[in-house]
């Protein structure tokens, strides 16, 4: 059995983050998405995986990455020129793949859980295809399944617009290698790309043994801002679980519950109230940091109150006295007020931008 994670496509959905990042290296609870994906994927018992980088960000993901052996796995990078959709993306990793069984994972999907029940299940029943539903609010976002009342997939489709039930396909599909002989008969879609729907649509025409599951934990597919806040919630709230102060925290300040903080970092006269994750060689003065809260290395905070908010490594805050909520700060951003300025702000900020209210 292998992997196939899909790391490339454009991201146009998580821009401006993504203009000089994958959208799956965007870190929740300060790891990229992919690695739990890979971590998911080797405590299932899968080490041999392949993933899908693009010519745009491929380099940055390899380099985060590496060879697989932090996670005891071996990684294959494999290039797809252009992102011409899911299937597509099977069809460049055929060599990687040959005839072997495999998970398919989107890199920018999270579940709750683990994989091992799904896989039992997959082989166990020696399925040619198997697929996870979730029911969701909006279904036209998503590929969507029609099943009969046993529970059996009698069809799929893409993004409808007049979705045929809220079950939408989660990024997470467990394939043999009739998969391929499908992607070989399947056309490009309207929106000019090889869906994998259409490909399994085709082993449900040709009467293949196609199963589905429901998922029952939850599930995120980080795509957009609020799903990745949503997302650094889930994940503080299922992993932060202990206190662990590394670094230097002086008597003027206080550090409540579930909170991390990495070697390295300052806090002077901060209150901290978990769950919150703070990394390395950060400095904070002055600051009220609240539950759900993640701040990558490097960040400077000084007179600064924030909650459920994301900032990445190496950005700079100073001076917000209104409270920061539902916020994405990116990398190396620098967002610097004056004092006495107005209340509410609310902020998407991407990587490398420079605010300055005076
Ligand atoms: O998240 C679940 C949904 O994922 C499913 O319900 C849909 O049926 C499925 O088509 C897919 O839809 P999205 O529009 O969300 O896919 P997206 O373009 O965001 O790509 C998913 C991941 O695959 C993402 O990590 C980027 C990567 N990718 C995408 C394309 C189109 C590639 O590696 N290569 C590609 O060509």
């Amino acid at each position: 059995m292998k992997a196939l994670i899909l790391s490339g496509g454009k991201g146009t959905r998580l821009r401006p983050l993504t203009y000089t990042g994958a959208k799956q290296l965007v870190p929740v609870a300060n790891k990229p998405i992919l690695w739990y994906g890979i971590e998911g994927i080797v405590a299932a018992g899968i080490t041999d995986i392949g993933i899908i980088i693009s010519p745009e960000t491929g380099e940055e993901v390899k380099a985060k990455t590496g060879d697989g052996e932090q996670f005891g796995a071996k990684i294959t990078y494999i290039l797809q020129e252009q992102p011409a959709g899911l299937a597509h993306a099977v069809k460049v990793a055929q060599e990687f793949l040959a005839d072997s069984p495999f998970i398919m994972y989107l890199g920018d999907n999270l579940i709750e859980g683990n994989l091992s029940l799904f896989l039992d299940r997959f082989k166990n029943q020696q399925t040619d295809a198997l697929i996870l539903l979730r029911e969701v609010a909006n279904p036209t976002a998503f590929g969507v399944a029609e099943v009969d009342v046993n529970g059996r997939v009698l069809r799929l489709v893409e993004k409808p617009k007049v979705p045929p039930s809220n079950l939408a396909l989660v990024g997470i599909y467990f394939f043999n290698s009739v998969i391929h002989d499908a992607i070989a008969n399947i056309q490009p879609s309207t929106r000019g790309e090889l869906e994998i729907t259409d490909a399994i649509q085709c082993l449900i025409n040709q009467q293949k043994k196609v199963e589905a599951c429901q998922l029952e934990g939850w599930w995120l597919d980080t795509g957009k801002k609020d799903d990745l806040l949503e997302a650094n919630r889930i994940i503080l709230d299922t992993t932060c679980l202990t206190q662990s102060v590394l670094g230097e925290v002086d008597q003027k300040s206080q550090v409540i519950g579930r909170v991390q903080i990495g070697a390295g970092t300052k806090l002077v006269n901060c209150t901290i109230r978990g769950p919150v994750i703070i990394g390395n060689d950060c400095y904070l003065e002055n600051c009220f940091v609240g539950p759900y809260s993640s701040i990558g290395n490097n960040v400077q905070l000084i007179d600064v109150e924030m909650d459920h908010s994301v900032i990445l490594q190496s950005a700079k805050v100073v001076g917000i006295h209104q409270r920061i909520v539902d916020s994405v700060i990116g990398q190396r951003a620098q967002l610097i007020v004056a004092p006495q300025r107005p209340k509410a702000l609310r902020f998407m900020i991407g990587d490398d931008s420079q605010i300055e209210l005076t």
